[in-house]
């Protein structure tokens, strides 16, 4: 963790701020006279669950712990840095230079904490009488004791803190409870377990660590499935279940099949079949994917006929359009093919079935179901053209316009003529017609896969930019990374950075031409702060396209413009139902409603320009 972090960790903004301001709490937040301008009746806020300050009247204007600090007390942002840290009992020396190894070492805590918390959960499994109705069941399910042990399954106590006591108990620390994950933070700050009366799969990943753990609800409570959040080991995107205990029979089979569930890679190994893993019930990521570069090239995917999207017939001649999540996915498995040389194969199981029951009740026709796996180009055909009417015209030219993209995708010239003359048998037209669909879409296959990369990288900003601090952190990686979208940034204003180490960054990155000369402008915390930032690693479509850079950057932008005004229209909510709470001047009100619509329509603004910003893509794709 960095020494920003910790800091901001440490500190409570309601003690920092109180030390200079009389707070006056009001519902869940705080208020007070505003100490940056003079007034009667006090429209300064404090809001410990965001951590944030504002001041509704005069200044209207407010920010975290940092800037409340610099601005009170007249200083910049190191200066505040160093004061807060004091305050905090951070020592900023200790965290310049080693902050690599400080890393390191709190990865280790992590990993020994979640160590400890799978021997307790697998003890309370195998030696307790909470135990005994699990272990049953898990034996109705065909697990034998041996399995249960190799895969250290445990369950989760029903108390609210009994794994905290348990690990307080044996030296560990909460903050580092917290940062792996095994406990949540309440409203009043007080922690509990996050899992409680579950059945527990300590997740590993390549190298056997301890990164996580799945946790399945056993009296059918929801989610069914709970996981670790994100923490500093834990990245669900990234992680395949059954890695560790894999790698050596993918490696030896020359061959991994990936299925969905825990429980299937669990029957799947104790039946023999050890290079199996799973997805964990998300679509494939390109992360994932990478995992096998150095383990194997033949890849088998074992696709739920619901997540194969095969219920995307035709339903009065037209495709239903569900067929284009399921599109979108395949690509990136054409993309890998050709990137790693590799095959992927899929199969799709039989309905209602997972693979873990066939492996259990029919072994052969596991074995069966998984050597017919068809490469998956043919699959997608098999699929798609044999629900098709081969006697409708509609639906063939509809077939060969979702097809084309695909074949484009396949770059070897000679993989991709055997396709085309593969699927113009199965649509029963001459090739040559087919040849000159494709030579024609060939005109345009630039501006095409820049849009399914533009494309891509939405969905991945939209799936790992859930909170603002991130949005900023990677818009920052942005502009750090690619001096060339330095000219972009003229509707990007510092307030748009709501965390001060960022808003900092930014600012003094507007002062200097080159990154040498910014960094000579930092101290050494923030120094560390932005060897961070660079070192951020983008998805191949933004390192190798300017015009994917151009559009995640204007999106970034947008998307902390909405941040910002969605995150003070939540605190002006919050304050209007204080004000109504206590009886609030009538004027007050009127003022604050009138500040609502202003937000609102900037808010307007802004979706429409997102709008824009969608509609242009789609133009290309047109085009
Ligand atoms: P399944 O519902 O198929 O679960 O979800 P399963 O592993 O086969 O479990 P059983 O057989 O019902 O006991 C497949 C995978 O999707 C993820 C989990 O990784 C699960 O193993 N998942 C599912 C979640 O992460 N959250 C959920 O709520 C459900
Ligand atoms: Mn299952």
């Amino acid at each position: 963790m960095s020494a920003i972090d910790e800091i901001k960790q440490r500190l409570d903004i309601v003690q920092v701020v109180s030390d200079y301001v009389p707070l006056q709490k009001s519902g869940r937040n705080y208020r007070a006279l505003c100490p940056f301008h003079p007034e009667k009746n006090p429209s300064f806020f404090v809001f410990p669950d965001r951590q944030s300050w504002h001041c509704f009247g005069a200044c209207n204007t407010g920010g975290d712990i940092f800037s409340f600090v610099m601005r009170k007390e007249g200083i910049d942002f190191s200066e505040a840095l160093k004061l807060l840290a004091s305050k905090a009992g951070v020592s900023l020396t200790a965290f310049s230079g080693n902050g690599k190894k400080e890393n390191k070492s709190k990865e280790e805590r992590i990993f020994q904490i979640n160590e400890a918390t799978a021997a307790y959960y697998h003890e309370l499994l195998l030696s307790t009488s909470a135990g005994e109705s699990v272990r049953h069941y898990l034996n109705q399910r065909g697990l034998s004791l041996e399995t249960i042990k190799n895969f250290q399954l445990g369950i989760s106590p029903e108390g609210w803190e009994t794994l905290k006591k348990h690990l307080l108990n044996q030296g560990y620390e909460e903050s580092d409870l917290l940062a792996a994950g095994l406990l949540v933070e309440q409203d009043d700050k007080s922690t509990r377990d996050r899992f409680r009366n579950r059945l527990m799969f300590p997740i590993r990943n390549i190298d056997g660590k301890l990164v996580g753990f799945g946790a399945r609800a056993l009296d059918g409570s929801t989610p069914k499935y709970l996981n670790s959040p994100q923490t500093m080991v834990f990245d669900k995107s990234s992680i395949l279940y059954g890695i560790d205990r894999a790698k050596q029979a993918i490696r030896q089979s020359n061959q991994a099949i990936i299925v969905e569930g825990y429980m299937d890679v669990i029957i799947a190994h104790q039946y023999g079949w050890q290079n199996v893993v799973a997805s964990m019930g998300t679509s494939i990521t390109e992360k994932q994917l990478a995992t096998f570069k150095n383990l194997t090239r033949n890849l088998v995917i074992a696709l739920d006929p619901d997540t194969a999207g095969t219920e995307a017939v035709f339903r009065g001649g037209e495709l239903i359009d569900k067929v284009i999540p399921f599109s979108t996915a395949v690509y990136g498995w054409v993309k890998y093919e050709d990137a790693y040389k590799a095959e992927v194969k899929a199969v799709l199981l039989p309905e209602n079935k997972d693979p873990d029951e066939i492996i259990k009740e029919d072994p052969e026709l596991w074995r069966n179901v998984i050597e017919n796996a068809r490469p998956i180009i043919d699959f997608i055909f098999d699929t798609f053209t044999a629900r098709a009417n081969m006697e409708d015209a509609t639906q063939k030219s509809l077939l060969v316009e979702k097809f084309t993209p695909l074949l484009l995708e396949i770059r070897d010239p000679v993989r991709q003529a055997h396709y085309v003359d593969r699927l113009a048998k199965y649509l029963k037209i001459d090739h040559r017609t087919l040849e000159d669909v494709l030579r024609k879409a060939k005109a345009q296959q630039k501006r095409l896969s820049k849009w399914q990369m533009q494309e891509a990288t939405l969905k991945h900003q939209g799936q790992i930019v859930p909170n603002s601090g991130l949005i900023e952190q990677y818009c920052l990686a942005l502009l750090l990374q690619y001096p060339g979208l330095r000219t972009e940034v003229r509707e990007l204003s510092p307030d748009c950075f709501e965390q001060s180490e960022n808003k900092e960054l930014f600012l003094k990155w507007q002062e200097c031409t080159s990154i040498d000369q910014l960094k000579g402008k930092l101290d050494t915390v923030l120094q560390e702060y932005l060897e961070k930032i660079l070192s951020k690693e983008f998805p191949s479509v933004i390192r190798e396209s300017e015009t994917m850079r151009h559009h995640a950057l204007q999106d970034c932008i947008i998307r902390l413009h909405e941040k910002r005004l969605r995150n003070l229209e939540i605190k002006r909510r919050e304050l209007l139902a204080m004000e109504a709470e206590i009886g609030g001047v009538d004027a007050e009100l009127a003022r604050l409603e009138e500040q609502g619509i202003e937000v609102s329509t900037k808010l307007k603004e802004v979706f429409s320009r997102q709008n824009d910003l969608r509609q242009q893509l789609s133009r290309r794709w047109d085009r």
